[in-house]
């Protein structure tokens, strides 16, 4: 296979975070996806929590009004969740398990168990014309559901690979990452990956053939409060693309 350059999906929730850690105006959400756009970003990911612990809505309204690339909006299988994509219409939204208590979004999508109300999310958002992956583990029964639920893309969760505490572990992570992605690949899906990718463990995953984007950000933000953020995507968009 050809690979083409990975594409980078900066994930700007972050940058929320520190602002709703004080309920101030500033850092400026906005402000920052448009610099990560500058320095290279082909398109900006948010995640619009039930708890709204970062980003809220008015930043999505935000985003999607002014950014140049794409808006990936990532969300809960939820009624609220499905309406307000209705109203904001962003270019992509991907489906995530939310737990209020978690840390960050732990596991993949069960889209076996999803059953017929994840069936009927996923038909409509794809009538409203929005590209809807589904976020699931690097398991195959789970990439026969999400070919049962007719999406066109999915991003696997890399969380595993990139909490792997022994060489062993890492390789052994790396190919479960590997053959998910041939196998969904060869069955026709659009393969992503995302979730706590960093400059040091994200070269790996860019060489998976088959992977078209990587959805990044813990790592960008802080490495942005270094390097600024223009220069922290950059540098990671270099990485990335010297991994071919
Ligand atoms: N992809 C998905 C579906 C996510 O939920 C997240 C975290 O919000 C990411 C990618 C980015 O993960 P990280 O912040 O660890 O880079």
């Amino acid at each position: 296979m050809n690979k083409l350059d990975v594409l980078l999906g900066v994930n700007i929730d972050h940058v929320a975070t520190l602002r709703q850690a004080r309920k101030t105006t500033y850092p400026n959400v906005l402000d920052a996806a448009l610099l990560a756009e500058q320095a290279g970003a082909d398109g900006i990911t948010a995640h619009l929590r039930e708890d709204r612990r970062h980003i809220q809505e008015h930043d999505i309204f935000a985003l999607k009004e002014h950014i140049a690339t794409r808006l990936n909006l990532e969300m809960a299988v939820t009624e609220s969740m499905l309406a307000f994509a209705d109203k904001v219409r962003p270019q992509a939204c991907c489906l995530v398990p939310e737990k209020r208590e978690e840390l960050t979004t732990e596991g993949g999508l069960d889209v076996i168990s999803g059953g017929s109300t994840l069936h009927s999310a996923c038909d409509f958002l794809a009538d409203l014309g929005i590209q809807v992956s589904l976020f699931i583990d690097p398991d195959l029964a789970q990439i026969d559901a999400a070919l049962k639920a007719r999406v066109p893309v999915i991003e696997l969760h890399t969380g595993c690979y990139a909490e792997a505490i022994t060489p062993q572990q890492r390789t052994l992570e790396l190919a479960r990452l590997q053959t998910a992605a041939r196998y969904a690949h060869a069955a026709g899906l659009q393969v992503n990956a995302g979730h706590g990718l960093n400059m040091l463990n994200v070269q790996p995953i860019c060489a998976i053939p088959e992977i078209v984007e990587l959805n990044i950000g813990h790592a960008i933000i802080a490495q942005a409060l270094f390097l600024g953020m223009f220069n922290a995507v950059k540098e990671l968009k270099q990485l990335i693309t010297r991994a071919k």
